[in-house]
């Protein structure tokens, strides 16, 4: 058992800040003590094997990363990132939890989707990992198998309002599988914008010669969003389901979501790095077909509607209560490509994983957020909200010493080269500079990035087995 001593730093939790010494035994933290503790009249930092010195720096917990699709098939390809390298990558960036969705499409076996799911991750992820399950394939079979999940450690599934042919449930589906997670305790995650009338105006784009990137965003027009996201929230009361909505991008969304809330309905909300920087306008409507780069459902919104300051109000007022990547990359070259001539082929998806505790610092930096905020929704409440905490998203003694020391006088070049470790030929983050910077990360104890460089390994990652979450009654 390797013991080790954070010393010197500032730990920051979701409910304050205080100069504290951290000591981890093993896989857990023993101890937060005050600075330069000693223990029976010894120098602590003598007695342990490794010393950490922390000071000037932020020592946090682990991010958790509650919304990944590793080696995701979708769009006639697969996402570019393995639970190998995408967990690598997730760990540089300060991120040692991520929760990923097992696949079940219509026909298939949910018990099968989630074997296939772990068969893919056992063995290879350098952090813990996660399931939540997506049952795109709504029938008695599925709600039957429902009654499984939380055995297998899932208490969270997702459905989709969108991608019909694809995942897409109706509402008769929605309401039944939404009954089934009443009373089974689950949470019901939707992908809330309205398929069927997207594809038809995606359709009626590609007649009139409107083929480039661009148009996948005017396509998915943020009404659709704003309705599938009542219906989800009105679907959800009559069942007494509890609903957590995804990837949100749109501001009437998220006003639906502040309505529902406070009508004191059990409703949550995560949005996404992309939805609080990026635009319809900048990065969709780049020139040709860069834009490529930025296809993702929920689209990337205008920036002219003021979507994006929207989505940083509401993680002040907490009418959304966390940040996820919803992380599905896929390269330019031979993926993103399908899609040269009509958007609709374009793979769905932004590479993330990486980059989200940086990029959410730097809402600390422009005082959009506090640096307690910044904690508690990249880490404590993706755990709370899915049965993971005490063991993950805090500093605490008992808790998984999953911690990361993090320089506020560092700063991070985001881009390809060498600082980039996702399985991608591009970064949608090109070009951003980046005040703060992840300095070490420890999993479970064991350092994965330090100075020198990265120390993880595949299999170090174990399968988290999930608690009901702590936000529902
Ligand atoms: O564009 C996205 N979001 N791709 C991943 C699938 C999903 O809907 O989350
Ligand atoms: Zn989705
Ligand atoms: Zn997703
Ligand atoms: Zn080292």
């Amino acid at each position: 058992m390797t013991t080790t001593l954070l010393r010197g730093g500032t730990v920051v939790t979701a409910t304050g800040r205080s100069a504290a010494d951290v000591l981890v035994d093993g896989e857990r933290i023993a101890a937060v003590l005050a600075p330069g503790s000693t223990l029976l009249g010894h120098d602590l930092a003598a007695s342990v094997d490794r010393v950490v010195d922390a000071t000037g720096k932020y020592v946090v917990p682990g991010g958790v990363d509650a919304h990944t699709h590793m080696e995701l098939p979708f769009g006639g390809t697969a996402a570019s990132d393995t639970f190998e390298t995408g967990t690598r990558a997730a760990a540089w960036g300060g991120t040692t939890t991520i929760i990923d969705f097992a696949v079940q499409r219509a026909g298939e076996r949910v018990q099968d989707g989630l074997a296939a799911w772990h068969a893919k991750a056992a063995g290879r992820c350098a952090v813990d990992y996660a399931f939540h399950q997506i049952v795109g394939g709504v029938d008695d079979d599925a709600l039957k198998a429902m009654e499984t999940l939380v055995d297998e450690g899932i208490t969270s599934y997702k459905l989709f309002m969108a991608y019909p042919g694809v995942f897409h449930s109706d509402d008769a589906q929605i309401l039944r599988a939404m009954q089934k997670a009443a009373e089974l305790g689950l949470l019901t995650m939707m992908h809330a914008e309205n398929g069927p009338a997207i594809d038809v105006l995606a359709a009626q784009l590609v007649e009139q010669g409107r083929t480039a990137p661009y148009f996948h965003g005017v396509a998915r027009a943020w009404q659709l969003e704003e309705e599938a996201t009542h219906r989800a929230i009105m679907l959800a009361d009559v069942t007494q389901a509890p609903l957590y909505v995804v990837h949100v991008s749109a501001k009437q969304a998220v006003q639906q979501l502040a309505w529902a809330r406070d009508a004191g309905r059990n409703v949550f909300g995560e949005t996404c790095p992309q939805y609080l920087y990026l635009s319809l306008e900048e990065q969709l409507g780049a020139p040709g077909f860069e834009g490529a780069k930025w296809v993702c459902s929920t689209p990337l919104r205008s920036r002219a509607e003021g979507h994006q300051d929207h989505m940083w109000q509401a993680l002040r007022t907490n009418d959304l209560q966390m940040v996820s990547t919803d992380h599905c990359p896929f390269c330019m070259k031979g993926q993103k490509e399908l899609g040269l001539g009509d958007f609709r082929a374009i793979p769905n998806g932004i590479g993330s994983v990486e980059h989200r505790m940086d990029l959410m610092y730097q809402g600390v930096v422009t005082g959009e957020i506090t640096l307690e905020r910044w904690v508690e929704i990249t880490s404590t409440t993706p755990a709370r909200m899915f049965g993971l905490y005490g063991r993950k998203g805090v500093v605490a003694p008992g808790a998984d010493a999953d911690l990361v020391v993090y320089d506020p006088a560092g700063h991070t070049s985001i881009g390809v080269g060498a600082t980039h470790h996702m399985s991608m030929d591009h970064s949608a983050w090109e070009g951003f500079e980046v005040d703060g910077h992840v300095d070490v990360v420890l999993s479970r104890g064991e350092v994965l990035v330090d100075a020198d460089g990265y120390h993880g390994r595949p299999g170090h990652g174990r399968y988290l087995r999930r608690d009901l979450s702590q936000y529902l009654v």
